[in-house]
């Protein structure tokens, strides 16, 4: 926990400030209780910030918050479905935190301007992580830099985003475990071994039903993550 100005941050969100530029403008979506953008305001580490929702319950949160700070004249409370409420001119940093994959992915498809060169994206999936790297890959949107950190006892994964028109990644592990292979801390280690785990038990439906190709690949796969485990250990 790392406490500043009375507010404080878990690991996962105080990753995704780590990853925020310094003196821009930002806007968090689904910010919820708007802790996130309170905490960089207080900071002094943004300029501006907008925190949306699309939920009328969790604006009321950050409109309350925001108040209670006395920070109404840097953060604005906006509902909104995803970016539809938010103009490519008002922010630079886009955080997408605590929700699934699949969601964030269909965010990012609807704002077409995140494909401008300054635009940056701050990303926390909860889940289908590998569904949102896929698509990130597809459309050209870089993995920069990615970490996982853990917190109560959960491992999760912050990817830090760019859109690049050329870019796209090969590696068949890329979708597994985005850029978290090139430096073995003990989270990105952690999130490694939970993506054996999970892709084990995938395996053993996938032998259930038969399904034998899907199983050879996925064990192509196990295997692969299993040797990086392996080479660590030594
Ligand atoms: C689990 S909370 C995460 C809060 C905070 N971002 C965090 O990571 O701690 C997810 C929030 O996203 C909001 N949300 C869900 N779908 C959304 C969408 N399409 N656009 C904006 N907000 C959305 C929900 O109402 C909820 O407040």
């Amino acid at each position: 926990m790392k406490n500043f100005y009375n507010i404080k941050l878990d690991n996962r969100l105080y990753l995704c400030a780590k990853k925020v530029r310094q003196e821009k403008s930002i806007v968090d979506i689904g910010a919820d209780h708007a802790y996130l953008a309170i905490w960089l305001v207080l900071n002094k580490l943004v300029r501006h910030a907008i925190a949306t929702d699309i939920r009328k319950g969790p604006l009321l949160n950050s409109v309350h918050n925001i108040k209670k700070f006395g920070l109404e004249d840097k953060i604005e409370a906006r509902r909104s479905d995803g970016l539809d409420e938010i103009n490519p001119y008002e922010v630079d940093d886009i955080i997408i935190a605590g929700m699934g994959g699949e969601l964030i992915a269909q965010i990012i498809s609807r704002a077409d301007w995140l494909k401008e060169k300054s635009k940056h994206l701050i990303l926390q999936p909860m889940s289908s992580e590998s569904e949102l790297r896929e698509f990130l890959n597809r459309e050209h949107f870089k993995i920069d830099s990615e970490q996982a950190i853990i917190d109560n006892n959960k491992v999760y994964t912050v990817m830090s985003v760019f859109f690049e028109e050329t870019f796209y990644n090969f590696d068949k592990l890329y979708p597994y475990i985005g850029r978290l292979g090139d430096n073995l801390t003990f989270e990105n280690y952690s999130y490694i071994k939970k993506v054996i785990k999970d892709l084990k038990n995938k395996l053993k439906g996938y032998v259930l039903t038969k399904q034998l190709k899907k199983s050879s690949d996925i064990s192509e796969i196990i295997l692969e993550l299993e040797k990086i485990i392996k080479e660590n250990e030594r």
